[in-house]
């Protein structure tokens, strides 16, 4: 099937949105999901790229999220969710620095040209670092349909795809997101989280990413002050 044919297909299948869960919905603090070491041998192959572009906090809060959100939506390939959530900006290492600023954080920069190499590069870092761990190219050709586009396609292909796209979104309304993002676009935390509600819940595909987004905004607002320090 193509793309589009892949993205016709699970609109279909999953008409509901938001998408509703079939699992239980964790919307604790993501403190409280405990470590493992299950992916440790693909972290252990991108140490490098964890170092751009505050990925050292994005990607393991991402990999927590999805982890509740595979939770949540048991009919999902977990493995494949993890691993591409996992992987999906290492890609940022691989591009110019100063442009990640210039670029990706100013004026239209979901369509900026670094936003697409960011993504061409992360299939790139797949394909380096998977066919070593045993992965099966089956695999790796979907963790990288799913890495390819994550920021500028705007639907999701597959439900694996969905929570992908979710968990990338879930790490900002935690304070550690919020204490990095705001200071990325240069807005103060009560803007931004007025933002986050306004704008990346409606972006949301998920039931359960809507239902841990909500606890984690209402969390972070009251420990930042945010009513107040306006
Ligand atoms: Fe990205
Ligand atoms: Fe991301």
């Amino acid at each position: 099937m193509t793309l589009q044919e892949l993205t016709a297909a699970f609109a279909e299948q999953y008409a509901q949105r938001p998408i509703p869960a079939d699992g239980p919905i964790d919307t604790s603090h993501i403190d409280t999901t405990p470590d493992t070491d299950e992916f440790d041998a693909v972290w252990q192959q991108v140490i490098a790229e964890t170092r751009a572009r505050g990925n050292d906090f994005h990607l393991p809060l991402s990999v927590a999220y999805a982890r509740r959100l595979c939770d949540a939506y048991p009919q999902a390939d977990r493995e494949l969710v993890l691993v591409a959530t996992l992987l999906h900006d290492t890609g940022w290492a691989h591009v110019d620095e100063d442009r990640i600023i210039s670029e990706g954080f100013r004026g239209d920069w979901r369509k900026s040209d670094i936003r697409f190499e960011h993504e061409l590069q992360g299939c790139e870092v797949a394909k380096r670092v998977l066919p070593g761990l045993g992965y099966s190219d089956e695999f790796i050709a979907k963790v990288t349909a799913i890495i390819d586009g994550h920021d500028t396609r705007q639907e999701a292909h597959s439900i694996e795809d969905a929570l992908m796209r979710d968990a990338d979104r879930s790490w900002r309304f935690d304070r550690v997101g919020i204490a990095l993002a705001s200071g990325w676009f240069g807005q103060t935390p009560d803007y931004y989280t007025d933002r986050l509600e306004e704008e990346i819940i409606p972006e949301l595909i998920t039931e359960a990413a809507i239902a841990m987004a909500h606890a984690d905004l209402k969390r972070s607002r009251d420990l930042l002050k945010t009513a107040v320090l306006r």
